[in-house]
């Protein structure tokens, strides 16, 4: 049994995610998550809620809320929709726990005792009328890099490059809007990822097999310009982790706290030892400890683009540079973009359709079917409500709901609710399951691949399968002049919609609950051997007749969500 360590990209905590960050990272992880124990590997899968830094202060000041009472309150939010997504979380962690704090601390010491944090006194941007320095995004202005006019502090969004707030032209404060700013001296620690440089660039040269994507990015920021920058790693905040050393005090840094990329991919340890605080795991260290068990774990994370070089450079300096047995990363699965209806998805102007608000419409596996089939991997692409409409009544509704519906009720019509005795496979039959077994060989290659797309694809073909064969067998007619071959077909067909859901699974949850439920039975086995597999139920096995699988979205309801969606959230 192998064993797979799965981390999503950790959300921030600043509001409901929209349609595209779900896609960009926890719902691939979920299916990744899934495929991995349908296969009857043992999986550790995180993820957590983001909780520092200027996000969370600026979120929480627009809410009128103390920010860790916001935070507390948001995290709830956020898991409620998670579990409605059916994402399937070991622990939906926090990174502001108190285990984060302390293993947070616990690294800055130690990269410190190695000599890989050094303290720079520095001229920060201080707004007077604010009375605060302005950290990342409590400043905005152009990007130097690409011209973006509101590019934050700490990166910008168009380019994706890593920023200091000093480098932004025309930066102003995203508090007051004051340009009334100046440079003030303030005590900070960069992580000293420039003496990493070389190990990092021999790591990332050795993973061939990583997505171009990721690998891409990270050569461009380990040798643009100067090579590999230095990164501040504190800030001048009241909210987040208390910079330490380990458990002591340090000095001159009293009132600072680490900045929240330092502490926010920490939390995916932080996490596991969560899950073994709050009584549901044991052992974290059999994950995480390269001495303790976790060699032999395979460790694959999921992010969105602007998400690479954090995970790629930043957070393996932190793992690298302790020079403890932490497991590091094996493969790292990352996203473009998905944009909304000829625009961006945003957060910040509310545009697009956000995950409480897809629930509201219609349920996880339609929202699940659209996103992974349409997974932003090779390039960005496009949410569109008539893309949506169609993928969903053809593949789900006209050829998986269908196919259900027919098979069922016509055998509920001329058998009984029961599998079929008698009659034998014929060659339709055998080139059935031979088509199937290769399909589904392919369907494993892709989902050991990652690659979201070509799994969706291949499972799609899986269905289209079936649908032909009921359609060429039609046993509504064989019935007439055999019905013996026509229970054989129905035996087949019945186990297919078994077979479905099982295969189906890691796509769509809730339709394999509902097959299988209606199948009566709880055999959720992988067809390792396909044939045996379409034998599982055998003759005079009760079923029942479920209700609609699928439904279609009408064209009315295409045109009243696209013009509900049209504008901004409020
Ligand atoms: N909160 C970040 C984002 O949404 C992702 C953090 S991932 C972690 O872009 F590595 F820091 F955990
Ligand atoms: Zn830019």
């Amino acid at each position: 049994m192998a064993r797979h360590l799965i981390t999503s990209a950790i959300p921030y905590i600043n509001g409901i995610k929209h349609l595209g960050n779900l896609v960009g990272s926890q719902l691939p992880a979920d299916l990744f998550a899934r495929y991995q124990r349908g296969r009857g590997n043992e999986v550790l899968f995180l993820c957590a809620t983001d909780e520092h830094g200027t996000p969370a202060e600026l979120a929480a000041t627009k809410a009128g809320k103390p920010v860790a009472e916001y935070c507390a309150e948001m995290h709830e939010v956020q898991a409620k929709i998670a579990e409605g997504f059916r994402l399937s979380f070991d622990h939906f962690g926090r990174s502001s726990s108190p285990e984060n704090h302390a293993l947070t601390q616990h690294f800055a010491g130690v990269l410190a005792e190695r000599g890989l944090i050094r303290e720079v006194v520095e001229n920060q941007m201080y707004s007077k009328a604010d009375g605060r320095f302005l950290p990342d995004r409590y400043i905005e202005g152009t990007c130097p890099n690409c011209g973006f006019d509101s590019a934050r502090g700490d990166q910008c969004d168009n380019c994706t490059k890593q920023l200091d707030p000093v480098d932004l032209i025309n930066p102003h404060s995203t508090i007051s809007g004051s340009t009334d700013l100046e440079m003030r001296e303030t005590k900070h620690l960069y992580l000293c990822q420039s003496q990493m440089k070389d190990e990092l660039e021999a790591w990332i040269d050795s993973k061939t097999d990583w997505p171009i994507l990721t690998t891409s990015i990270a050569k461009k920021w380990l040798n643009d310009g100067d090579g590999l920058q230095d990164r501040g790693i504190t800030r001048d905040l009241d909210w987040g982790i208390p910079v330490k050393k380990g458990t002591e005090d340090w000095p001159g840094m009293e009132g600072k706290v680490f900045y929240v990329w330092f502490d926010a991919p920490i939390e995916y340890i932080a996490c596991a030892q969560e899950w073994v605080d709050s009584g549901k795991g044991t052992d974290w260290q059999r994950w995480w400890r390269t001495d303790q068990g976790a060699a032999d774990v395979t460790y694959t994370q999921f992010m969105g683009k602007d998400n690479v070089p954090f995970h790629t450079l930043s957070f393996p300096s932190t793992i690298l540079g302790s020079g403890e047995p932490w497991k590091l990363v094996d493969y790292v699965k990352s996203f473009n973009y998905l944009n909304y209806d000829g625009g961006q998805f945003s957060t910040s102007r509310g545009r697009g359709v956000f995950m409480d608000q897809a629930l509201e419409i219609l349920p996880a596996d339609y929202w699940r079917w659209w996103l992974l089939s349409h997974a932003p991997e090779s390039s960005d692409s496009e949410f569109t409500w008539e893309n949506f409409q169609q993928s969903v009544n053809k593949d789900l509704a006209d050829v998986l709901g269908n196919f259900v519906s027919r098979v069922t009720k016509f055998c509920r019509s001329k058998f009984g609710e029961e599998v079929p005795a008698g009659g034998e496979y014929g060659d339709t039959e055998q080139a059935l399951i031979e088509e199937l077994t290769t399909r589904t060989r392919a369907y494993e290659a892709h989902m050991e691949a990652m690659e979201v797309r070509k799994s969706a694809q291949e499972l799609r073909a899986i269905w289209v399968a079936g649908n032909e064969y009921l359609q060429n067998a039609a046993p509504w007619s064989t019935f007439k002049e055999d019905p013996e071959k026509a229970a054989a077909q129905i035996r087949l067909a019945l186990n297919l919609i078994r077979f479905y859901a099982v295969l189906s699974a890691p796509f769509i949850p809730d339709a394999k609950d509902t097959l299988l439920a209606a199948m009566q039975t709880e055999n959720d086995a992988w067809p390792d051997d396909v044939l045996a597999a379409l034998a599982a139920l055998g003759p005079g096995h009760a079923f029942t007749v479920p209700d609609v699988t699928f439904r279609k979205i009408t064209d009315a309801e295409r045109e009243d969500w696209q013009e509900r969606f049209a504008g901004t959230r409020d």
